[in-house]
Parts: C-alpha cells; sequence; structure tokens
C-alpha cells in the first residue's frame, strides 16, 4: 500500500510441479484485490475512530464545563449500554445508545455556568433555562447525518414514564426505549456522584429511590433490568418494590 508492503499472501499447493502462466496471473489478480479491500476496510476503520473520538471529545467538553460533571456523559453511556444490551435491543440500538449516552447533555453547552453550578435552590426562571438543554443538544446535532438517530435520545431523556417530565411530557412508550434507558442511567450517575448542593448518595440509598420511582419516573422494564445488574455487580438480593416520589436531583 502506498509502495509499502502490509501483508503478504503464500500460495502453494502440495504436488510439486510449477505454477502455470494463468494460475499466476491468478494470484496476482487475488491478492491486487485483497490489498484493495485491505485498504478499503482500514480507510473505513480510520474513519469510524475518527468519528468516535469526535463523539468522545464533545462529550469531554460538555462535562470540562463544570468539575462536578467530570467523566458522567462516559459514565451515563457505558451504564446505558450495559443496561440496553441486557434487556435484549440490537447490537445497533445498544451502539446508538452508548453514542447518545455521551451526547446526551450536549445542550448544556449553552447553559451558563452559575446556573449549573449553583449550590442554591434554583429559581422557576433558572429552571427554565435548565429545561431548554435537551432541545437545544437536539439542535446542535441536528444538522449532522450520522446523529439523526440518536437525536430522540437527546431530546427525551427527560421525559418520565408518568408524563410528567421535559420537555414534553411524553408517557410510556411515547418515549423511545433508549431514552427511557438513558434517564434511568442519567439519574444514577447524577445520584452517586457529588454535586455543588450535596455529597453523592452510597449506592444503596440510590438503588432505594430507583425502587421508590419505578412506574413514574422510570420505565418499570428499564428499572428492573438495571436492579438486576445491580443485584450482580453488588452481590445484592433482588429488591422488592415500595414507592413514593422524590426529587433526583439529575437535571
Ligand atoms: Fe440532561
Amino acid at each position: 500500500m502506498n509502495g509499502s508492503i502490509a501483508r503478504v499472501l503464500l500460495l502453494g499447493r502440495k504436488r510439486e510441479y510449477p505454477f502455470s502462466d494463468d494460475e499466476i496471473s491468478q494470484a496476482r489478480q487475488i491478492s491486487s484485490q485483497l490489498a484493495i479491500a485491505l485498504a478499503n476496510s482500514l480507510s473505513v476503520e480510520k474513519l469510524n475512530n475518527l468519528a468516535k473520538g469526535t463523539v468522545e471529545a464533545l462529550a469531554r467538553t460538555v462535562d470540562a464545563k463544570s468539575k462536578w460533571t467530570s467523566g458522567h456523559s462516559e459514565r451515563v453511556s457505558a451504564l446505558g449500554g450495559r443496561i440496553a444490551r441486557a434487556m435484549g435491543l440490537s447490537e445497533e440500538k445498544v451502539e446508538t445508545v452508548i453514542r447518545g449516552g455521551l451526547l446526551h447533555d450536549i445542550g448544556k453547552i449553552a447553559i451558563p455556568l452559575a446556573i449549573l453550578d449553583k449550590p442554591e435552590k434554583l429559581t422557576d426562571a433558572e429552571y427554565g433555562d435548565i429545561k431548554n438543554h435537551p432541545a437545544i443538544g437536539a439542535q446542535i446535532l441536528e444538522p449532522i447525518k450520522a446523529y439523526q438517530d440518536i437525536l430522540p435520545l437527546v431530546l427525551q431523556h427527560h421525559e418520565r414514564y408518568d408524563g410528567s417530565g421535559y420537555p414534553s411530557g411524553l408517557k410510556g412508550e411515547e418515549i423511545d426505549i433508549r431514552a427511557r434507558i438513558m434517564a434511568l442511567a442519567d439519574v444514577w450517575d447524577a445520584l452517586v456522584s457529588d454535586r455543588p448542593y450535596r455529597h453523592g448518595w452510597v449506592a444503596e440509598r440510590a438503588r432505594k429511590l430507583i425502587i421508590n420511582e419505578t412506574g413514574t419516573h422510570f420505565d418499570p422494564q428499564v428499572a428492573t433490568t438495571f436492579l438486576a445488574l445491580l443485584s450482580e455487580e453488588m452481590g445484592l438480593e433482588e429488591p422488592t418494590s415500595e414507592r413514593k416520589t422524590s426529587s433526583t436531583g439529575a437535571i
């Protein structure tokens, strides 16, 4: 490739007689076809790596805005991917959950840091600003054709299963399943991480909140899958459900 040797193809046969001119020309054709295929696959791999790196860089741009959210998007992406896979979603969908997780909060780029990092309770106007970040995120990504498939995740990750979320108040299966997964992964990571207004919760306390808000904030199927994964990880018994509502602090 480009005058250099990338691979060597060895052809032989058991019986000892020379290759005919025809066979040699066939072997040349095979090796040049293989060289072209190899060059193409390396270009595709390079492009894929570039696209993957770009998404990760964008995610880090969002998280770097505030010290409180460092690594949040990458953790939400990884957890969302695990839940999606455990729920049996196709690999293609799992991959969009992973990419969507990285970019779900990209709209926060447009929200002032003074609001994002405010330790006190937000005013209604400030909360109104925050609520714009899913739509802003979708607007930012909209011109990129390759990201069309993750727009619903970005736009709907603050919708709640009972219809009380934002920006559209979608309910149940009106919410893209990948956004329902993202909602749980997002809240979980927000709960167990430190925030300007509180310390990160211990896993057991966060787990209780997820159980309490199953069926209201969270899709029961998503929550059940997540809790099973968590039990496996923590070596816990499967939880029994009890219900009450409370604020999660995930914005
Ligand atoms: Fe968000």
